[in-house]
């Protein structure tokens, strides 16, 4: 197979993600872990310890909107690399009603899965729909260059907005990385780029079956 390499054990790999692909999604990960901590940080006391990662409470305050502009253009990118694969189709529809066989690693029972699964294509609008309601809000309530161009009502309802985008991305998160480690193989897609023939046959047979079918042309 042209794009693929071994394993310590000489198993032929797949490659799932390029260098570039890697990176973007990485340079996405520090960001949010760092805007988490530092957005914990300034909401409440009982996490204002947090503020020791960036320096501090002003350092905190100073880089926190900056690192949200970065995590936003970086995860834009992301996206754009990712979209063809995260549209839902009927098969999706089916994996989604038998979420019983999802959960109890009953894979052979589920329509077979492309790239990614439904649950992994819904995780990835809800991370669309938190990061344009983080930007937005988060530009009404930076306080250094534009908040003062509105009303006070609207910064108060933009901090409630940003704040309740921040809960709902730290949660789905949450539940990516849970995802990621309870399907042995994936973080190695992430880190390496490459995942076993066993892995994609398994988790995403279609994907699988095409990568096969390329590599023969
Ligand atoms: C912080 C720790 C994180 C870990 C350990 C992690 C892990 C992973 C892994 C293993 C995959 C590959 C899944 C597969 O190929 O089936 C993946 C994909 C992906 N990750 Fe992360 N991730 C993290 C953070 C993030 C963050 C903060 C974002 C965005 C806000 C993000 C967005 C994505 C997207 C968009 C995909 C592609 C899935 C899709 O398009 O549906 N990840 N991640």
């Amino acid at each position: 197979m042209s794009n693929s390499n071994r394993d310590k054990d000489g198993n032929p790999l797949i490659q799932r993600y390029t260098k570039n692909e890697r990176s973007n999604h990485w340079i996405t990960a520090i960001c949010f872990i760092l805007l988490a901590v530092s957005g914990l940080a300034m909401f409440h006391p009982a996490t204002s310890w947090m503020a020791v990662f960036l320096g501090g409470g002003q350092w905190t305050r100073i880089l926190h909107p900056f690192i949200g502009l970065v995590m936003f253009v970086s995860f834009a990118v992301l996206v754009l690399r990712f979209w063809h694969h995260n549209h839902i189709d009927a098969a999706d529809k089916q994996w989604m009603q038998q979420m019983d066989d999802v959960l109890n690693n009953r894979e052979d029972k589920l329509p077979k899965i492309g790239m990614y699964n439904a649950g992994q294509k819904i995780l990835f609008f809800v991370l669309i729909a938190c990061m344009i309601g983080l930007l937005l809000s988060g530009i009404v309530i930076w306080r250094a260059y534009f908040a003062f161009y509105f009303p006070i009502p609207v910064i108060r309802a933009a901090a409630l907005l940003h704040a309740f985008c921040a809960t709902v991305l730290i949660m789905s998160i949450i539940v990516h990385i849970y995802a990621a480690l309870w399907v042995k193989g994936s973080i190695g897609a992430m880190v390496r780029g490459t995942v076993t023939y066993g892995w994609a046959r398994k988790h995403h047979p279609r994907w699988f079956e095409e990568v096969i079918r390329k590599s023969r042309h």
